[in-house]
């Protein structure tokens, strides 16, 4: 558990190490904000019982193919990344849509801590402890209107940023796209991460904000999110386009539904030896089980 104290000095660290990275100034103000008035950062009871990750793995051991596609890829060649500010656009069917910069953005938000089991749809797994915010408080700030069924988010397309979306023919097609349903956008366990380990996301981890759902396999985090649209129709996300035999819309963790190519009953733990059952909805079931009533696993996998 950890207790205020060690809560207290985390932030302190968040707003150090923040100061000078180029898209950290806003992270500061928002906590600052957030101290003075007083809003807790809050945490998932159960979360206590996990133990993250070293964060040096979860640094370095990364998904990000706009940096290319080896694991040690993104770190390694997202060092020069350093937008100077940073603008989301929220759009589609909403009654107030908005292009914000981030830094305004966390100023209407609360920031909270929440430590979430990550389960890549590769087999491996890690803990991983997020800073950020519930999506649902954004989605009440552009009030969706009865149309919008599904959230629909795009990573930036800039490839002085993003060094692999300069390639002519590429296996995934950029920018990324990821969706959700309206009602698993709405759950409180969807949030827009700012931050992990206390302190701001590093470009390798989708700096500076990106979504995490920790019951559905690791490719729905988007990361470096530059829009985000509500529509009536279900998008289709990165990794169904390019193969949909293999990725589903729903990406829900299970183990019991193998990926064509290998099994999904257990997972590599990052850093720890040897492997542990995978759990379904990657141990999520009690929070979020109730949004897939009636739903085949093996059609919508
Ligand atoms: N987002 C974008 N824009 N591009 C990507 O290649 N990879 C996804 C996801 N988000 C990816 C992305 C995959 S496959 C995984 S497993 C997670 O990011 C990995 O997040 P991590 O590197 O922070 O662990």
């Amino acid at each position: 558990m950890i207790t205020p104290e060690e809560l207290f000095l985390q932030r302190r660290k968040f707003m150090k190490l923040g100061i000078g990275a180029s898209v950290a100034p806003f992270l500061i103000d928002s906590l600052m904000a957030q101290t003075s008035f007083g809003a807790p950062l809050d945490y998932l009871p159960q979360s206590s019982s996990l133990k993250p990750t070293k964060e040096e793995h979860a640094t370095s051991y990364n998904n990000f193919y706009e940096f290319g596609f080896g694991k040690n890829d993104p770190k390694a060649n997202s060092k020069h990344f350093a937008p100077s500010s940073w603008k989301i656009q929220i759009t589609g069917e909403v009654q107030n849509p908005m292009q914000i910069e981030l830094e305004d953005l966390l100023k209407k938000v609360k920031l909270v801590e929440r430590i979430y089991r990550l389960r890549c749809v590769e087999a491996w797994s890690m803990v991983i402890p997020w800073i950020g915010f519930e999506l649902r408080e954004l989605l009440s700030l552009v009030k969706p209107t009865a149309k919008a069924k599904y959230v629909k988010f795009t990573t930036l397309f800039d490839p002085s940023l993003f060094p692999a979306q300069k390639a002519l023919f590429s296996s995934i097609d950029f920018p990324y796209v990821e969706g959700l349903r309206l009602d698993e956008a709405n759950h409180p366990l969807s949030i827009l991460a700012v931050g992990m380990y206390g302190k701001t996301l590093l470009p390798q981890n989708g700096a500076p904000i990106r979504l995490v759902v920790p019951w559905k396999y690791g490719f729905k985090y988007i990361k470096s999110i530059a829009k985000i649209e509500l529509v009536s129709e279900r998008p289709i996300s990165t990794w169904e386009k390019q193969n949909p035999r293999e990725y589903g819309f729903y990406a829900n963790v299970n183990p019991d539904v193998p990926h064509p190519r290998w099994s999904q009953a257990s997972e590599r733990v990052i850093g720890e030896r040897g492997r542990q059952r995978t759990l379904y909805l990657n141990g999520y079931d009690k929070e979020v089980g109730y949004l897939y009533d009636g739903l085949n696993p093996k059609k919508l996998y």
